[in-house]
Protein backbone atom coordinates (compact mmCIF):
# COMPACT_ATOMS: atom_id res chain seq x y z
CA UNK A 1 0.00 0.00 0.00
CA UNK A 2 1.36 3.53 -0.79
CA UNK A 3 -0.29 6.39 0.33
CA UNK A 4 0.75 10.45 -0.74
CA UNK A 5 0.02 12.70 2.01
CA UNK A 6 -0.79 16.45 -0.34
CA UNK A 7 0.18 20.30 0.65
CA UNK A 8 0.40 19.61 4.76
CA UNK A 9 2.45 22.02 6.72
CA UNK A 10 5.19 19.90 7.47
CA UNK A 11 6.90 20.48 10.53
CA UNK A 12 10.54 19.42 12.21
CA UNK A 13 12.56 19.59 14.64
CA UNK A 14 14.75 21.69 11.83
CA UNK A 15 11.98 23.80 9.81
CA UNK A 16 8.59 23.60 8.17
CA UNK A 17 7.53 23.75 4.81
CA UNK A 18 4.21 23.20 2.45
CA UNK A 19 4.78 20.20 0.80
CA UNK A 20 3.99 16.70 0.47
CA UNK A 21 4.79 12.98 1.51
CA UNK A 22 4.51 9.59 0.16
CA UNK A 23 4.51 6.61 2.28
CA UNK A 24 4.93 3.13 0.70
CA UNK A 25 3.97 0.18 3.45
CA UNK A 26 5.98 1.44 6.68
CA UNK A 27 8.28 3.76 5.68
CA UNK A 28 8.49 7.30 4.16
CA UNK A 29 9.88 7.03 0.57
CA UNK A 30 9.63 10.67 -0.67
CA UNK A 31 9.08 14.15 0.78
CA UNK A 32 9.00 17.40 -1.10
CA UNK A 33 7.03 20.28 -2.95
CA UNK A 34 4.35 18.97 -5.57
CA UNK A 35 5.77 15.53 -5.57
CA UNK A 36 4.51 13.82 -8.49
CA UNK A 37 4.19 10.67 -7.38
CA UNK A 38 1.35 7.87 -7.80
CA UNK A 39 -0.11 6.34 -4.80
CA UNK A 40 -3.01 4.25 -3.90
CA UNK A 41 -4.48 6.85 -1.54
CA UNK A 42 -4.04 10.15 -1.43
CA UNK A 43 -4.84 11.94 1.81
CA UNK A 44 -5.41 16.06 1.75
CA UNK A 45 -3.44 17.71 4.48
CA UNK A 46 -4.70 21.31 3.36
CA UNK A 47 -4.56 23.75 6.56
CA UNK A 48 -2.90 20.97 8.97
CA UNK A 49 0.04 20.22 10.25
CA UNK A 50 2.10 17.26 9.71
CA UNK A 51 4.06 16.47 12.48
CA UNK A 52 6.31 13.38 13.35
CA UNK A 53 4.35 10.79 15.35
CA UNK A 54 5.46 11.33 19.34
CA UNK A 55 7.44 9.49 21.26
CA UNK A 56 7.43 9.60 24.91
CA UNK A 57 10.30 8.13 26.58
CA UNK A 58 8.16 8.22 30.32
CA UNK A 59 5.40 5.99 31.03
CA UNK A 60 4.63 3.32 33.41
CA UNK A 61 2.23 0.67 32.59
CA UNK A 62 3.21 -1.16 35.33
CA UNK A 63 4.04 0.38 38.28
CA UNK A 64 3.28 -0.79 41.56
CA UNK A 65 2.85 1.42 44.89
CA UNK A 66 2.53 -0.50 47.70
CA UNK A 67 -1.19 -2.78 46.89
CA UNK A 68 -1.76 -0.64 43.78
CA UNK A 69 -0.77 -1.08 40.38
CA UNK A 70 -1.10 1.06 37.21
CA UNK A 71 -3.59 -0.08 34.15
CA UNK A 72 -1.64 -2.31 31.70
CA UNK A 73 -1.22 -2.67 27.96
CA UNK A 74 -4.93 -2.61 26.99
CA UNK A 75 -5.12 1.17 27.56
CA UNK A 76 -1.98 1.69 25.30
CA UNK A 77 -4.18 3.43 22.54
CA UNK A 78 -4.20 6.45 24.91
CA UNK A 79 -0.96 6.69 23.22
CA UNK A 80 -2.34 7.17 20.05
CA UNK A 81 -5.33 8.99 20.87
CA UNK A 82 -2.84 11.84 21.55
CA UNK A 83 -0.66 11.12 18.54
CA UNK A 84 2.07 9.41 20.41
CA UNK A 85 3.36 6.52 18.64
CA UNK A 86 6.03 4.77 20.20
CA UNK A 87 6.23 4.60 24.11
CA UNK A 88 9.50 3.40 26.12
CA UNK A 89 7.96 2.11 29.53
CA UNK A 90 9.79 1.49 32.10
CA UNK A 91 10.54 -2.44 33.32
CA UNK A 92 10.89 -3.87 36.69
CA UNK A 93 13.92 -6.08 37.23
CA UNK A 94 11.44 -8.91 38.89
CA UNK A 95 13.04 -9.60 42.52
CA UNK A 96 15.46 -12.81 42.34
CA UNK A 97 15.65 -12.36 38.60
CA UNK A 98 17.68 -10.56 35.94
CA UNK A 99 17.38 -7.25 34.30
CA UNK A 100 17.15 -8.81 30.92
CA UNK A 101 15.17 -11.86 31.42
CA UNK A 102 12.85 -9.37 33.45
CA UNK A 103 12.64 -7.40 30.47
CA UNK A 104 12.12 -10.53 28.20
CA UNK A 105 9.20 -11.30 30.22
CA UNK A 106 7.54 -8.59 30.43
CA UNK A 107 7.82 -8.02 26.89
CA UNK A 108 6.64 -11.28 25.75
CA UNK A 109 3.47 -11.87 28.65
CA UNK A 110 2.45 -8.13 29.30
CA UNK A 111 3.32 -6.09 26.30
CA UNK A 112 4.01 -7.96 22.95
CA UNK A 113 0.34 -9.69 22.78
CA UNK A 114 -1.48 -5.93 23.63
CA UNK A 115 0.71 -3.21 22.95
CA UNK A 116 -1.18 -0.69 20.55
CA UNK A 117 1.80 1.98 19.83
CA UNK A 118 5.20 0.91 19.09
CA UNK A 119 7.56 0.49 22.15
CA UNK A 120 10.88 0.25 23.77
CA UNK A 121 12.04 0.06 27.49
CA UNK A 122 14.57 1.33 29.84
CA UNK A 123 15.20 -1.31 33.08
CA UNK A 124 14.71 -0.35 36.50
CA UNK A 125 16.84 -1.92 39.19
CA UNK A 126 15.20 -3.72 42.38
CA UNK A 127 18.03 -5.87 43.37
CA UNK A 128 21.29 -4.06 43.25
CA UNK A 129 23.49 -7.08 43.10
CA UNK A 130 26.91 -7.57 41.31
CA UNK A 131 25.38 -9.91 38.99
CA UNK A 132 22.82 -6.86 38.13
CA UNK A 133 25.69 -4.79 37.65
CA UNK A 134 27.71 -7.12 35.47
CA UNK A 135 24.39 -7.61 32.79
CA UNK A 136 23.92 -3.85 32.09
CA UNK A 137 26.47 -3.83 29.58
CA UNK A 138 24.50 -6.35 28.13
CA UNK A 139 21.65 -4.90 27.28
CA UNK A 140 21.87 -3.33 24.62
CA UNK A 141 22.39 -6.75 22.87
CA UNK A 142 18.39 -6.79 23.58
CA UNK A 143 17.57 -3.47 22.47
CA UNK A 144 17.75 -1.80 25.61
CA UNK A 145 20.08 1.15 26.48
CA UNK A 146 18.48 2.79 29.14
CA UNK A 147 18.12 2.27 32.66
CA UNK A 148 16.53 4.04 35.54
CA UNK A 149 17.12 3.76 39.24
CA UNK A 150 15.00 5.24 42.11
CA UNK A 151 17.15 7.45 44.48
CA UNK A 152 13.49 8.30 46.16
CA UNK A 153 11.17 5.83 47.76
CA UNK A 154 13.08 4.78 50.58
CA UNK A 155 12.03 1.57 52.37
CA UNK A 156 10.50 0.37 48.54
CA UNK A 157 11.94 -2.35 46.80
CA UNK A 158 13.46 -0.02 43.99
CA UNK A 159 15.09 2.27 45.97
CA UNK A 160 18.47 3.07 45.10
CA UNK A 161 20.99 4.04 47.15
CA UNK A 162 24.16 6.20 45.78
CA UNK A 163 26.56 2.90 45.96
CA UNK A 164 24.27 1.39 43.30
CA UNK A 165 23.79 4.16 41.47
CA UNK A 166 27.55 5.04 41.23
CA UNK A 167 28.19 1.50 40.33
CA UNK A 168 25.66 1.60 37.88
CA UNK A 169 27.19 4.47 35.97
CA UNK A 170 31.01 2.86 36.33
CA UNK A 171 29.07 -0.41 34.58
CA UNK A 172 26.89 1.47 32.10
CA UNK A 173 29.54 3.91 30.27
CA UNK A 174 31.44 1.47 27.88
CA UNK A 175 28.60 0.06 26.74
CA UNK A 176 26.96 3.24 25.88
CA UNK A 177 24.29 2.62 28.39
CA UNK A 178 22.25 5.69 29.68
CA UNK A 179 21.56 5.69 33.22
CA UNK A 180 18.59 7.63 34.18
CA UNK A 181 17.77 8.79 37.86
CA UNK A 182 14.36 9.52 39.82
CA UNK A 183 16.37 12.40 42.50
CA UNK A 184 14.97 12.93 45.27
CA UNK A 185 16.66 12.76 48.73
CA UNK A 186 15.41 9.80 50.08
CA UNK A 187 16.13 10.47 53.67
CA UNK A 188 15.00 13.92 53.68
CA UNK A 189 11.48 12.62 52.49
CA UNK A 190 11.20 9.98 55.06
CA UNK A 191 11.90 12.88 57.81
CA UNK A 192 9.61 14.66 56.28
CA UNK A 193 6.88 12.55 56.10
CA UNK A 194 7.04 11.42 59.60
CA UNK A 195 7.11 14.84 60.50
CA UNK A 196 3.71 15.14 58.82
CA UNK A 197 2.02 12.51 60.16
CA UNK A 198 3.35 13.24 63.50
CA UNK A 199 1.13 16.76 63.32
CA UNK A 200 -2.08 15.26 61.85
CA UNK A 201 -1.37 16.63 58.64
CA UNK A 202 -2.47 13.97 56.77
CA UNK A 203 -3.70 15.56 53.55
CA UNK A 204 -2.95 15.39 50.08
CA UNK A 205 -1.48 18.52 50.32
CA UNK A 206 1.72 17.20 52.44
CA UNK A 207 2.80 15.13 49.77
CA UNK A 208 3.81 18.96 48.59
CA UNK A 209 5.03 19.97 51.93
CA UNK A 210 7.03 16.70 52.91
CA UNK A 211 9.19 16.72 49.07
CA UNK A 212 10.25 20.29 49.05
CA UNK A 213 12.18 21.75 46.56
CA UNK A 214 15.67 21.83 48.24
CA UNK A 215 14.98 17.64 48.43
CA UNK A 216 15.22 17.20 44.79
CA UNK A 217 17.87 19.95 44.50
CA UNK A 218 19.85 18.15 46.66
CA UNK A 219 19.51 14.77 45.07
CA UNK A 220 20.29 16.05 41.41
CA UNK A 221 23.15 17.73 42.14
CA UNK A 222 24.39 14.88 44.20
CA UNK A 223 23.56 12.12 41.33
CA UNK A 224 25.14 15.23 38.91
CA UNK A 225 28.42 14.33 41.43
CA UNK A 226 28.03 10.65 40.85
CA UNK A 227 28.23 10.98 37.32
CA UNK A 228 30.86 13.18 36.88
CA UNK A 229 32.90 10.63 39.41
CA UNK A 230 32.54 8.11 37.28
CA UNK A 231 32.73 9.56 33.91
CA UNK A 232 29.51 8.57 32.71
CA UNK A 233 26.45 10.90 31.36
CA UNK A 234 23.74 10.93 33.17
CA UNK A 235 20.06 11.73 32.52
CA UNK A 236 17.61 13.13 35.00
CA UNK A 237 14.36 12.23 34.36
CA UNK A 238 11.53 14.48 35.66
CA UNK A 239 13.17 17.73 36.95
CA UNK A 240 10.42 20.23 38.51
CA UNK A 241 12.38 22.94 40.16
CA UNK A 242 14.27 25.67 39.01
CA UNK A 243 17.31 24.45 41.34
CA UNK A 244 17.28 20.97 39.66
CA UNK A 245 17.08 22.23 36.26
CA UNK A 246 19.78 24.83 37.29
CA UNK A 247 21.96 21.91 38.35
CA UNK A 248 21.44 20.47 35.10
CA UNK A 249 22.76 23.41 33.10
CA UNK A 250 25.73 24.66 34.93
CA UNK A 251 27.10 20.89 35.13
CA UNK A 252 26.39 21.18 31.10
CA UNK A 253 27.84 24.38 31.04
CA UNK A 254 31.25 22.80 32.37
CA UNK A 255 31.30 20.02 30.36
CA UNK A 256 29.12 17.16 32.66
CA UNK A 257 27.05 15.19 30.34
CA UNK A 258 24.15 15.92 32.22
CA UNK A 259 20.58 16.00 30.58
CA UNK A 260 16.86 16.06 32.13
CA UNK A 261 13.69 15.93 31.05
CA UNK A 262 10.59 17.73 32.71
CA UNK A 263 6.42 16.33 32.47
CA UNK A 264 3.37 18.21 31.14
CA UNK A 265 1.94 18.48 34.20
CA UNK A 266 4.49 20.58 36.01
CA UNK A 267 4.62 22.85 32.94
CA UNK A 268 0.44 23.44 33.90
CA UNK A 269 -0.35 21.99 36.86
CA UNK A 270 1.01 23.81 40.52
CA UNK A 271 0.36 22.64 44.33
CA UNK A 272 -2.99 24.86 44.00
CA UNK A 273 -4.11 21.10 42.73
CA UNK A 274 -2.85 19.27 45.54
CA UNK A 275 -4.85 21.87 47.98
CA UNK A 276 -8.38 20.64 46.52
CA UNK A 277 -10.80 19.50 48.96
CA UNK A 278 -12.71 16.63 49.18
CA UNK A 279 -9.90 14.35 48.81
CA UNK A 280 -9.60 15.77 45.02
CA UNK A 281 -5.98 16.57 45.88
CA UNK A 282 -4.85 12.74 45.47
CA UNK A 283 -5.23 13.03 41.60
CA UNK A 284 -2.42 14.85 41.55
CA UNK A 285 -0.25 12.81 44.05
CA UNK A 286 2.95 12.42 41.89
CA UNK A 287 6.58 11.99 42.84
CA UNK A 288 8.31 14.76 42.40
CA UNK A 289 5.45 16.93 43.88
CA UNK A 290 4.27 19.35 41.79
CA UNK A 291 5.57 23.37 42.39
CA UNK A 292 4.74 26.48 42.61
CA UNK A 293 3.72 28.81 39.79
CA UNK A 294 8.03 30.60 39.86
CA UNK A 295 9.03 26.87 38.84
CA UNK A 296 6.55 26.29 35.97
CA UNK A 297 7.75 29.54 35.03
CA UNK A 298 11.64 28.33 34.84
CA UNK A 299 10.67 25.09 33.46
CA UNK A 300 9.35 26.76 30.80
CA UNK A 301 12.08 28.82 30.06
CA UNK A 302 14.41 25.65 30.09
CA UNK A 303 12.39 23.62 27.54
CA UNK A 304 12.46 26.54 25.02
CA UNK A 305 16.13 27.00 25.25
CA UNK A 306 16.72 23.64 25.23
CA UNK A 307 18.08 22.72 28.92
CA UNK A 308 16.04 20.77 29.39
CA UNK A 309 15.98 17.91 26.34
CA UNK A 310 12.05 16.49 26.34
CA UNK A 311 8.74 16.70 27.95
CA UNK A 312 7.49 13.31 28.74
CA UNK A 313 3.88 12.25 30.36
CA UNK A 314 4.97 10.09 33.33
CA UNK A 315 2.13 8.41 32.59
CA UNK A 316 0.50 5.96 35.66
CA UNK A 317 -2.64 4.97 35.13
CA UNK A 318 -3.82 4.29 38.56
CA UNK A 319 -7.72 5.45 39.38
CA UNK A 320 -9.19 7.83 42.20
CA UNK A 321 -12.08 6.05 43.51
CA UNK A 322 -10.34 2.90 44.51
CA UNK A 323 -6.28 3.11 44.66
CA UNK A 324 -6.02 6.86 45.01
CA UNK A 325 -7.94 6.09 48.36
CA UNK A 326 -5.89 4.15 49.60
CA UNK A 327 -4.01 6.57 50.90
CA UNK A 328 -7.20 8.86 52.61
CA UNK A 329 -5.87 9.23 55.56
CA UNK A 330 -2.20 8.96 55.25
CA UNK A 331 -0.71 11.01 52.19
CA UNK A 332 2.03 8.60 51.80
CA UNK A 333 -0.21 5.71 51.01
CA UNK A 334 -1.54 7.33 47.90
CA UNK A 335 -0.07 6.21 45.26
CA UNK A 336 2.20 7.93 43.42
CA UNK A 337 1.79 9.05 39.87
CA UNK A 338 -0.79 10.31 37.37
CA UNK A 339 -2.68 9.52 33.80
CA UNK A 340 -1.20 12.25 31.11
CA UNK A 341 -0.36 9.83 28.31
CA UNK A 342 -3.00 11.04 25.41
CA UNK A 343 -2.92 14.42 26.84
CA UNK A 344 0.91 15.23 26.19
CA UNK A 345 0.39 16.37 22.82
CA UNK A 346 -2.52 19.22 23.24
CA UNK A 347 -1.30 20.38 26.53
CA UNK A 348 2.08 20.95 25.09
CA UNK A 349 0.68 22.60 21.99
CA UNK A 350 -1.91 24.63 23.35
CA UNK A 351 0.28 25.88 26.63
CA UNK A 352 3.53 25.92 24.70
CA UNK A 353 3.15 27.14 21.09
CA UNK A 354 -0.89 28.93 20.80
CA UNK A 355 0.29 30.71 23.54
CA UNK A 356 3.22 31.68 22.38
CA UNK A 357 5.72 30.07 25.15
CA UNK A 358 7.75 27.47 22.42
CA UNK A 359 7.78 27.44 18.63
CA UNK A 360 6.48 24.70 16.78
CA UNK A 361 10.27 23.31 16.17
CA UNK A 362 10.76 23.36 19.38
CA UNK A 363 7.74 21.24 19.96
CA UNK A 364 8.58 18.56 17.86
CA UNK A 365 12.13 18.50 19.53
CA UNK A 366 10.36 18.33 23.21
CA UNK A 367 7.74 16.04 21.67
CA UNK A 368 9.50 13.27 19.50
CA UNK A 369 12.84 14.20 18.24
CA UNK A 370 14.96 14.75 21.30
CA UNK A 371 13.29 11.64 22.94
CA UNK A 372 13.90 9.34 20.09
CA UNK A 373 17.64 10.36 19.91
CA UNK A 374 17.96 9.47 23.61
CA UNK A 375 16.94 6.60 23.49
CA UNK A 376 18.79 5.50 20.41
CA UNK A 377 15.44 5.52 17.88
CA UNK A 378 16.48 8.12 15.70
CA UNK A 379 16.10 8.88 12.50
CA UNK A 380 13.52 5.93 12.52
CA UNK A 381 11.94 7.21 15.42
CA UNK A 382 11.26 10.83 15.81
CA UNK A 383 11.13 12.52 12.85
CA UNK A 384 9.55 12.66 9.33
CA UNK A 385 12.70 11.79 6.89
CA UNK A 386 13.22 9.52 4.23
CA UNK A 387 13.63 6.05 5.68
CA UNK A 388 11.60 6.68 8.94
CA UNK A 389 9.27 4.78 9.95
CA UNK A 390 5.43 6.47 8.68
CA UNK A 391 4.44 7.81 12.25
CA UNK A 392 2.66 10.39 11.20
CA UNK A 393 0.24 12.90 13.09
CA UNK A 394 -2.23 15.37 10.76
CA UNK A 395 -2.61 17.86 13.62
CA UNK A 396 -5.62 20.22 13.14
CA UNK A 397 -4.67 23.83 14.89
CA UNK A 398 -8.56 25.23 14.75
CA UNK A 399 -9.56 22.77 16.57
CA UNK A 400 -10.65 23.92 19.69
CA UNK A 401 -12.09 21.76 22.90
CA UNK A 402 -12.05 20.64 26.11
CA UNK A 403 -10.25 17.75 27.80
CA UNK A 404 -12.26 15.41 29.50
CA UNK A 405 -12.11 11.91 30.75
CA UNK A 406 -15.01 11.19 29.13
CA UNK A 407 -13.26 10.98 26.14
CA UNK A 408 -9.91 9.37 27.35
CA UNK A 409 -8.83 6.01 26.27
CA UNK A 410 -6.61 5.13 29.60
CA UNK A 411 -9.44 3.81 31.48
CA UNK A 412 -9.13 5.17 34.73
CA UNK A 413 -12.02 7.59 36.44
CA UNK A 414 -10.16 10.82 35.70
CA UNK A 415 -7.69 12.55 34.07
CA UNK A 416 -5.74 15.25 35.15
CA UNK A 417 -6.17 17.93 33.33
CA UNK A 418 -9.96 17.78 33.10
CA UNK A 419 -11.73 20.76 32.10
CA UNK A 420 -8.51 22.53 30.65
CA UNK A 421 -9.50 24.28 27.22
CA UNK A 422 -7.33 22.92 23.85
CA UNK A 423 -6.65 24.49 20.98
CA UNK A 424 -5.73 21.81 18.39
CA UNK A 425 -6.06 18.61 18.04
CA UNK A 426 -4.68 15.08 16.11
CA UNK A 427 -6.94 14.44 13.04
CA UNK A 428 -5.32 11.06 11.84
CA UNK A 429 -2.83 9.51 13.44
CA UNK A 430 -0.77 7.19 11.50
CA UNK A 431 1.39 4.51 13.11
CA UNK A 432 4.21 2.81 10.23
CA UNK A 433 1.85 4.20 7.40
CA UNK A 434 -1.34 2.50 9.27
CA UNK A 435 -4.42 4.90 10.02
CA UNK A 436 -4.82 3.87 13.61
CA UNK A 437 -6.77 7.16 15.20
CA UNK A 438 -8.77 9.29 12.85
CA UNK A 439 -11.43 12.20 14.03
CA UNK A 440 -11.28 11.01 17.81
CA UNK A 441 -11.77 7.38 17.52
CA UNK A 442 -8.97 4.51 17.51
CA UNK A 443 -9.07 2.47 14.56
CA UNK A 444 -6.26 0.22 15.12
CA UNK A 445 -5.94 -3.12 17.31
CA UNK A 446 -4.35 -4.80 20.37
CA UNK A 447 -1.12 -6.57 19.58
CA UNK A 448 -0.17 -4.11 16.29
CA UNK A 449 2.67 -2.22 17.98
CA UNK A 450 6.14 -3.72 17.55
CA UNK A 451 9.73 -3.55 19.69
CA UNK A 452 11.60 -0.75 18.54
CA UNK A 453 15.21 -1.74 19.70
CA UNK A 454 17.24 1.02 20.85
CA UNK A 455 20.98 1.55 19.83
CA UNK A 456 23.87 2.60 22.72
CA UNK A 457 25.45 5.84 23.22
CA UNK A 458 22.66 8.06 22.50
CA UNK A 459 22.38 11.45 23.00
CA UNK A 460 23.76 11.98 26.23
CA UNK A 461 26.76 10.64 24.75
CA UNK A 462 26.91 12.33 21.78
CA UNK A 463 25.19 15.38 22.62
CA UNK A 464 22.91 15.30 19.69
O1 LIG B 1 4.81 9.75 40.88
C1 LIG B 1 5.36 9.18 39.96
N1 LIG B 1 6.14 9.84 39.15
N2 LIG B 1 5.18 7.86 39.80
C2 LIG B 1 5.76 7.04 38.86
C3 LIG B 1 7.08 6.55 39.28
C4 LIG B 1 8.13 7.59 39.16
O2 LIG B 1 8.60 8.05 40.17
O3 LIG B 1 8.52 7.93 38.06
ZN1 LIG C 1 10.36 8.79 39.01
ZN1 LIG D 1 7.97 7.98 36.29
Amino acid sequence: MSMLIKNGNIVTAEGEFQGDILVEGEKITAMGKKLEAQADETVNADGLFVLPGGVDQHTHFNFTFRSATTRGWHTSNAALAGGTTTVIDFCNQEIGKGLIESIENYKNDKVAPKAMCDYGFHGVVFDPSEKLFSEISKLPEIGVPTMKLFMAYKGAPYHADDDSVLKALFAAKDAGVTIMVHAENADMIDVLQKQCLAKGQVDPIYHAVSRPPTVEDECTSRAIYLAETAGAPIFVVHVTTKGAMEAVRSASNRGVPAYGETCTHYLVLDTENLAKPNFEGAKYVCSPALRSKEHREALWEAVRKGWLKAVSSDHCGFDWAEQKHIGKGDFTSIPNGAPGLQDRLQVLWTEGVAAGRISRQRFVDLWATAPARINGMFPRKGTLAVGSDADIVLFDPNKKGVISNSNSYHQTDYNSYEGMEYVGAPKKVYLRGKLTFEEGKFTGSEGQGQFIPGKPFGLCYTGE
